[in-house]
């Protein structure tokens, strides 16, 4: 039997977050139900953050409550705070995740913070998903390259991804947030890494600016990962991310996997119809 690797879809959370124009709900909704009959097994769904920060992810609790629940998918949200973490256990979501930096500038930039004050501000929200058996998952951002401090020293990776492993996130989603990453950078950042935390308790997290997400995936695979975050139709961006364009389309993730023989449970067919389907939820000028 062949080796699985997990596709953790972004589209509707990762994808959406920096479209411009609001994308109605019952569209969020139906590209979630759509996703949920193509045999994801994971689905990050939306973000319970500051609609202040991010409109577009203003009618969390809606989407949340308007899906279909498919019984063997994981639903996943972002939660930067306790506050997002008790609206996201109001809806039940499956698993929540909490996502810091591996840069100072961009944390700041994104949830208005240094590092090690996230590092605290994520404490409590840990201690309650536990109490209530509710898996974290956590994002380092900015892994190789941060829009305003530059290069990240991968050591950097290292601790902070330790620290966020050590307080008990079940896996560690590793950024790149920009899309500014290379084989070799990547490389670098995951040997550093791998020394902190096993393989199978990390994630490739591409965006794909300069094109070269599909190679990153490849010296991942190599580094032994098997689990990838990737948007239906490269949709996405970050809205405190200059420059970073959409996610790592999930059928060339798909694609990728079958060539090299892996196993993901996705049907290629219902996928590129979503992912035409996504397209279609684009403002122009995104
Ligand atoms: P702040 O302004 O420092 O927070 O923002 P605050 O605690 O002072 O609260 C300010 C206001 O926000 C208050 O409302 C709070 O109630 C409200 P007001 O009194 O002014 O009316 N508030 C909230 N409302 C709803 N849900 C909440 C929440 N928390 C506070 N959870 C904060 C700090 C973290 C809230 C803000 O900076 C924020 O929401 N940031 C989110 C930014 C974001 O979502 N970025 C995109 C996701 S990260 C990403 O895309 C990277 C990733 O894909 C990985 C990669 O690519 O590297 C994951
Ligand atoms: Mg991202």
């Amino acid at each position: 039997m062949s080796e699985f690797v997990t596709l953790f879809e972004m589209g509707p959370r990762d994808g959406l977050q920096n479209e411009k124009t609001f994308v109605p709900t019952a569209q969020k909704i139906d590209l979630v139900d759509r996703l949920s009959a193509c045999g994801f097994r994971k689905i990050e769904v939306t973000s319970f953050v500051s609609p202040k920060w991010v409109p577009q992810m203003a009618d969390a609790q809606e989407v949340m409550e308007g899906i279909y629940r498919h019984p063997s998918v994981t639903y996943a949200v972002l939660t930067p705070n306790v506050k997002g973490y008790t609206a996201a256990k109001k809806v039940s979501a499956d698993e929540v995740a909490i996502f810091g930096s591996a840069s100072e500038g961009f944390s700041r930039k994104n949830i208005n913070c240094s590092v090690a004050e996230s590092i605290e501000r994520f404490k409590p929200l840990l201690e309650k998903a536990h109490e209530d058996g509710i898996p974290v998952r956590g994002y380092v951002s900015c892994v190789t390259d941060c829009p305003y401090d530059g290069a990240t020293p991968p050591e950097k990776v290292a601790e902070v991804a330790k620290t966020l492993f050590d307080l008990g996130c079940y896996e560690i989603s590793l950024g790149d947030t920009i899309g500014a990453g290379t084989p070799e950078t990547i490389g670098r950042m995951l040997d550093a890494v791998l020394t902190a935390i096993p393989a199978d308790k990390l994630a490739g997290h591409f965006h794909d600016t300069k094109g070269r997400a599909i190679e990153n995936i490849e010296v991942s695979l190599e580094k032994g990962l098997r689990t990838f975050d990737s948007a239906v139709g490269g949709l996405g961006g970050c809205p405190y991310a200059p420059g970073a364009k959409g996610n790592v389309a999930t059928e060339a993730v798909l694609d990728l996997m079958t060539r090299k023989g892996f196993e993901t449970g996705i049907d290629r067919a219902k996928l590129a119809e979503i992912a035409d389907f996504a397209r279609t939820l684009r403002s122009v000028d995104a």
